[in-house]
């Protein structure tokens, strides 16, 4: 289990407040962001490259977790944005986020999505495919904008939890195929391209990585095709981009490396390898998501129904689920729990926690070990802070949770809760009887 902080009530305390007392004041379910704490991940990572004396921008992929106040928050400690679609290009914008530091991603960007990014004259466009790298020079030259682009690469390198796969051609919609030759035509065309300016070269290879041999892999593959092409197309690559997917520990089976080990693995790869080619460092780029925030959200539920099923398992039931956190349904994702109010009692019991919704796949925990739980207990879900309220949703009308930064015994609501009006708010009453107010 993680350390938790316990006050003298035996209440879990999250940046110094009572989380038993913020569920009473704000409702549940309630997302609680630990700020410090996220502070503290996106230091560790500019900290890292400056120990390597390697000259950076540490991106934070906001599609694990995207509103005004976290773009802020990216602003104040440095970092750079990653963005993926319109949405989070508006919100970051909406947060004044300076917008030679976004970077814009995504297999089918739409026309107004490049309009939007041109117009707010955004730092970079990871170019994905053919189709994009003609459009987004197209519009640039329409409005004679000269653009920043990187373009997004499959290595043919695929990264999963504990291990990785190379493969020769990787079969996967984001990318030009460096196999097959598609990386050295897209480069061959875009440095004809007058409008566009080729920083260099992009590969994420997957998320939640727990070694760096696959960010090495890729490292070696992206230098391998540049050694074989940057004479011949007379360009010089300034920008190497490895991605995000630096692992975090959702539950004791997860061993995750310390942010610094991905970093420093990372720069040592590029130091090395750029020393062989004989050529200047690029500047390198990631895109870290669920590692800055994964682990510092806690989501707060109030304890309902119970129902026993004889000799099988004992269900508890939860004011949330699947709603707030698809991740158990997605992809089998383990959580570990508390009761907020109890965090002094033995853990003697097991419960399958059960969320709210209409469908028996939304179980949030399948073997949670917890005191006893009765009706109003609090229950504490913790490291939900990444791809948990992004793919929040509202199935059977949900209302999407509040969220709150607290720190040093401060609460701020970031994300307002939903309200019964919000879910009925683009609903259009096209019969006569006309709902009342
Ligand atoms: N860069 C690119 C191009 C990406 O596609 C992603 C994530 C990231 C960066 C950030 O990866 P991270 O550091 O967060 O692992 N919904 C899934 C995760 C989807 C990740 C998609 N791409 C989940 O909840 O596990």
């Amino acid at each position: 289990r993680l350390k938790h902080a316990i006050n003298n009530n035996g209440h879990l305390e999250i940046g110094g407040m009572d989380t038993v007392e913020l569920a009473q004041k704000y409702g549940t379910p309630l997302m609680v962001y630990d700020e410090q704490a996220i502070r503290e991940r996106c230091r560790t990572f500019v900290d890292a490259f400056k120990e390597k004396k390697v000259k950076a921008q540490v991106a934070y992929a906001s599609k694990a977790f995207n509103c005004v106040a976290i773009c802020q928050l990216m602003e104040q400690e440095g970092l750079s944005l990653d963005v993926v679609s319109g949405g989070e290009l508006y919100t970051a914008l909406q947060a004044q986020f300076p917008s030679e530091k976004i970077h814009f991603h995504g297999n089918n960007k739409t026309k107004d999505e490049l309009l939007l990014g041109l117009d707010a004259k955004i730092g970079c466009f990871v170019v994905d495919n053919f189709y994009e790298l003609e459009l987004l020079h197209k519009l640039a030259s329409e409005r004679n904008q000269q653009v920043n682009i990187l373009l997004r690469i499959s290595p043919g390198v695929e990264a999963h939890t504990h291990e990785y796969i190379s493969t020769g051609q990787e079969d996967s919609k984001f990318g030009f195929d460096l196999a097959s030759g598609q990386v050295k035509q897209a480069l061959a065309k875009a440095t004809q391209l007058p409008f566009y300016n080729v920083l260099g070269l992009h590969a994420h290879i997957g998320s939640q990585i727990f070694e760096t041999e696959g960010f090495a892999l890729a490292i070696e593959k992206m230098a391998k095709f540049l050694d074989e092409s940057e004479s011949e197309l007379n360009w010089e690559l300034s920008v190497l981009n490895v991605g995000g997917g630096f692992g975090i520990r959702y539950n004791e089976e997860d061993k995750p490396l310390a942010i610094h080990q991905y970093v420093y693995a990372i720069c040592d790869k590029v130091q090395q390898l750029w020393s062989e080619r004989n050529k200047p460092m690029p500047e390198v780029w990631i895109e870290p998501g669920r590692s800055i925030v994964g682990d510092t959200a806690t989501t707060l539920y109030t304890v309902g129904s119970k129902k026993t099923v004889p000799g099988i398992r004992e269900y508890l039931s939860i004011d949330g689920g699947m709603s707030d956190n698809l991740r158990v349904a997605l992809y089998q994702a383990k959580y570990e729990a508390a009761l907020a109010n109890k965090m002094n009692e033995a853990n003697d019991f097991t419960y399958t926690v059960a969320g709210k919704l209409c469908e028996t796949g939304d179980v949030l925990i399948h073997d949670a070990q917890l005191p006893e739980a009765v009706e109003d207990d609090v229950l504490a879900v913790f490291c939900t802070g990444a791809y948990g309220y992004s793919m929040a949703n509202n199935y059977n009308r949900m209302k999407r949770p509040a969220v709150l930064f607290v720190k040093d015994g401060h609460a701020q609501t970031v994300i307002k809760r939903e309200t019964y009006e919000d879910i009925i708010k683009n609903d259009v009453a096209i019969f006569s009887k006309v709902i009342s107010d």
